[in-house]
């Protein structure tokens, strides 16, 4: 594990951009396993930057996003879809045919979870997985529980998840309760992972993922098991 401590947001998020563009000029066909949230719009901000300044080229590259909301219609400005089209994919020249995010309105979710695995063996596995950290040590969807899940899965959100996440919505009320989240194998297959944590305030559970035991409790404490993760943290 390499530990980046940087002084503050933009500096994570340019470290993070340079990891990801290095990745992506060292590999034209690289797998990116993608990550929401607050924390990566600024490394995401810097890729378009740097794609528009003609540095770097993503018309073969391929990316798996963690997880998607359930229940949100299709185009909804909250999904993960949106985000990561109006973040980044709208903005670079990556083939949407190759952009992929869990489609939570599949009729058969059972279904929709094997199909989303099955395209990281056809992808032949993530090159680099981009990750935030939940506030209490979720990776994707994956909350704390009694044990760590394999495969892509629904999940109920936890209420401490639902409060975090509402400051993108209007009312919490509006926030899903259920998501799908790619689980721990396909993150942990991963050759490289890099986690980014961007606030003050996740300090304690960062210390928790990185040093404490090794818990379903702290769902980010599997990643110790990685053998190449970086954390870039504030
Ligand atoms: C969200 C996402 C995660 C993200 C995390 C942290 O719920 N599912 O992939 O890493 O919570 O979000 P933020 O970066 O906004 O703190």
């Amino acid at each position: 594990m390499r530990v980046i401590k940087v002084e503050n947001y933009d500096e994570m998020s340019r470290v993070a951009a340079n990891i990801i563009s290095a990745q992506v000029v060292l590999k034209p066909t690289s797998v990116l396993g993608l990550a929401t949230g607050s924390t990566p719009i600024g490394a995401y901000a810097q890729l378009v930057q740097w794609y528009k300044e003609g540095y770097l080229d993503f018309s073969q590259v391929i990316t798996l996003n963690l997880d998607e909301y359930s229940g949100l219609a299709e185009g909804h400005v909250q999904s993960y879809r949106y985000f990561m089209d109006t973040q980044l994919f709208n903005h670079v020249n990556i083939e949407k045919a190759n952009t992929h995010v869990p489609n939570s309105m599949a009729e058969d979710i059972a279904k929709e979870c094997e199909r989303y695995d099955a395209l990281f063996e056809e992808a032949d596995g993530i090159d680099l997985q981009l990750l935030g950290l939940g506030n209490n040590g979720h990776i994707g969807f994956n909350e704390p529980d009694d044990a760590f899940a394999g495969g892509t899965h629904q999940v109920k959100l936890h209420e401490m998840t639902i409060k975090a996440n509402s400051i993108l919505f209007s009312e919490e009320e509006e926030v899903p309760q259920y998501a799908i989240t790619v689980g721990m194998k396909n993150i942990m297959k991963a050759k490289r992972v890099l986690l980014i944590v961007g606030s003050e305030n996740k300090k304690e559970i960062l210390e928790k993922a990185l040093y404490g035991p090794i818990t379903p409790l702290v769902p980010a404490s599997i990643l110790q098991l990685h053998p190449h993760l970086d954390v870039i943290t504030v």
